[in-house]
């Protein structure tokens, strides 16, 4: 897809995306949907953790706090004034309603002030379009494997904004478990950098954790049996006075989920014969996946990319991204935008007039 649009400064258009949907406060500038001017994101990770994951009520009023002072860093850091901005991108979902509505309210009323065009952004299209960020050369078709602590989907990218989603989570996403399981052996929250790390550590054939499936030909994900079978593997050592080696147990379930999200993907890319396959989302910095799916699909013919770890987890540079590409397709949002907190891939939003 080619930019043939000017904006206000001649040849190109200047976006400024906001990303509120859970504990990153993050605005960002680019320009022409793919150059990241600035990616600020003010984390929150700190005031969660005693708390073991995100609450909601903490998160919405933190973002409050932050969100005017990580715009105007934005700005500062790409060196363009308000006026300059061609386009506001913010996410409306899926997400923490409360949280959500944050962002949703300053993207609109900073549209409203300035007079430019407002776009909705669909979460997990963002966590796609980070690729785009990272590789300017990538273009669609391609099968994306989006893993984050909210979402689990195997889709197809057909082209930009055209997606088929081939299997999803039937119960906990990827990054859920994690945290989940980190959290059974009081390891801190996050926990799936904690676990990929003690993996690194750890035998990952020590105890056997169960691989599902599902029926055969499906790219569906089921990750809370899997949850509770390391849950009552530790409640059963406890119990019998047994030690429990983290590393092991951070490995053994490591690879469990590694090699049913790697051989779905794999599948999926040869039924629907792509030759690139592409992961999005928080769980896309879990080196176990990006060294495990790379080795075997390079033996298929595979080629494999994924986002930089800042790209993987929230940030507003992907929402920018995925911004801009609406836009030139026409996709803008008039001023009743809401927050949908279980939007889902590849739903518009409904326009009110
Ligand atoms: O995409 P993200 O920042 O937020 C959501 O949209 O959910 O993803 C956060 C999730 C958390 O569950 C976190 O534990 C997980 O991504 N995560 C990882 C790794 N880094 C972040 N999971 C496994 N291995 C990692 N290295
Ligand atoms: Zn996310």
């Amino acid at each position: 897809m080619r930019d043939n649009r000017r904006g206000k400064n001649g040849e190109y258009l200047l976006t400024l995306a906001i990303e509120t949907s859970c504990d990153e406060t993050s605005a960002a500038v680019l320009k022409n949907g793919r150059e990241v001017l600035s990616n600020v994101i003010s984390t929150q990770i700190e005031q969660h953790k005693k708390f073991g994951g995100v609450v909601p009520e903490v998160a919405s009023r933190k973002h409050v706090e932050n969100v005017d002072m990580v715009i105007q860093d934005a700005l500062d850091e790409a060196g363009v004034s308000l006026r300059q901005i061609d386009h506001i991108g913010v996410t409306y979902g899926p997400g923490l309603v409360g949280a959500l509505l944050v962002g949703v309210s300053t993207a609109k009323a900073m549209a409203y002030a300035l007079n430019i065009p407002l776009i909705g952004v669909n979460h997990i299209e963002g966590h796609i379009y980070a690729n785009f960020i990272e590789d300017p050369t990538l273009e669609p078709p391609f099968l994306c494997l989006i893993v984050s602590g909210g979402h689990s989907h195997l889709a197809y990218i057909k082209d930009y904004g055209r997606y088929e989603i081939m299997g999803k989570t039937r119960d906990d996403a990827v990054g859920e478990a994690f945290d989940k399981v980190a959290r059974a052996m009081e390891l801190g929250y996050p926990g799936g950098p904690i676990i990929d790390q003690l993996a690194k550590q750890g035998d990952p054939n020590a105890i056997h954790f169960p691989r599902v499936y599902l029926e055969n030909d499906s790219y569906d994900f089921s990750f809370s049996g899997l949850k509770s079978a390391v849950l009552n593997y530790l409640n059963s050592q406890r119990q019998k006075g047994e030690g429990i080696k983290v590393e092991d147990v951070a490995a053994s379930f490591q690879q469990a989920v590694m090699e049913v999200l790697i051989h779905k993907t794999l599948e999926g890319a040869k039924q629907k014969n792509v030759d690139k396959i592409v992961l999005a989302g928080g769980v896309a910095a879990n080196s176990a996946l990006r060294e495990g799916l790379k080795k075997k699909a390079a033996a298929l013919g595979f080629d494999v990319k994924y986002p930089s770890l800042q790209l993987c987890t929230d940030n507003a540079a992907m929402i920018g991204c995925a911004a801009y590409y609406n836009y030139l397709k026409g996709n803008t949002a008039d001023l009743y935008l809401n927050a949908v907190p279980n939007l889902k891939l590849g739903q518009l939003y409904e326009k009110h007039r």
